[in-house]
């Protein structure tokens, strides 16, 4: 069904739960990155490439803000991208927002691009890949153009209170499946003198949001459950028993405790090319 970018259908998890929890996700923190944006110097009319943009929730959002700006769409995945472009067609109809297929490293534009946004993209790229993107935003990039990307990595968990021998296993196989490389855990220490290195100037980070799928809510609405991890079981890399023993874990832990919370952060990075 789906190509290998952003392994979604082969962990079993369901295009349109994805495309729910993508929504969740931009609705909690799109007022504040829209005004960290024109803090930094987005104006209306500027030529905006969301890339990794799924199924578009913030390509809406950038074209409801800035109407008259044109809106370039990109994402590797080709399921989230038809529910983009069906989920905001009129755009689409009215010239304002193209909805394109790109994969990350071999991204070409023959148009002048004034600022990239990037939202929760980075921390899915194996260590390779993440360099070579900072590179190709810089290159997309007009000169005095602005970057925002918005990440998280394993750092930014900050409060999980639900453990268990199995859980642990199945969700560590879980990220390392998902390009979560252990080598990689803490990447945003140094991603702003990454972005200097690159040519960007480094202007701020700032403390978005927090991750929709572990919201600091009750964890009967944690929507990591170990059952979103069953294509690991389809896929080899643990097993039935393993995967059953993790759900019992987790249903037993969620029994014994109902006030379990877990919070993790998601910055926003934002640097301008000189
Ligand atoms: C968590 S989703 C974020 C979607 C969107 N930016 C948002 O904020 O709603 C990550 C997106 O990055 C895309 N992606 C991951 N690796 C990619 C690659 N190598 N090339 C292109 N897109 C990629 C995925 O297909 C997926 O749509």
């Amino acid at each position: 069904m789906s190509n290998e970018i952003y392994p979604i259908s082969k962990l079993n998890i369901n295009v349109m739960n994805e495309d729910k929890c993508l929504y969740d996700q931009v609705k909690i923190s799109y007022q504040k990155e829209i005004r960290n944006m024109k803090y930094f110097g987005v104006t209306n009319g500027m030529t905006i490439l969301d890339i990794g943009c799924g199924s578009g929730w913030f390509s809406r959002i950038l074209c409801e803000s800035f109407p008259d700006s044109m809106i370039y769409a990109v994402d590797g995945n080709k399921d989230l991208l038809s529910l983009c472009k069906k989920h905001h067609q009129s755009y689409i109809n009215k010239g304002q927002l193209k909805v394109i297929y790109g994969e990350i490293g071999k991204l070409d534009f023959d148009i002048e691009i004034h600022v990239i946004v990037s939202r929760l993209v980075l921390q899915h790229l194996s260590l390779p890949l993440k360099d070579i993107f900072l590179q190709e935003m810089y290159q997309l990039l007009t000169p005095n153009g602005l970057c925002f990307i918005t990440t998280t990595d394993k750092t930014c968990v900050s409060y999980t209170t639900i453990y268990g021998k199995y859980i642990n296993h199945v969700f560590t196989k879980y990220y390392e499946f998902l390009n979560h490389k252990d080598d990689d855990v803490d990447f945003l220490t140094h991603l702003p003198s990454q972005l200097n290195d690159t040519g960007f100037t480094f202007l701020n980070v700032d403390n978005i949001t927090v991750h929709s799928d572990e919201p600091g809510q009750d964890i009967k609405h944690f929507l990591v459950h170990p059952k979103r991890c069953y294509g690991l079981v389809l896929y080899h890399k643990i097993t039935k028993q393993t995967y059953e023993k993790a759900v019992k874990e987790y249903e037993t832990e969620i029994k014994k405790n109902s006030n379990i919370k877990s919070i993790s952060s998601i910055l926003q990075f934002v640097s301008k090319k000189n």
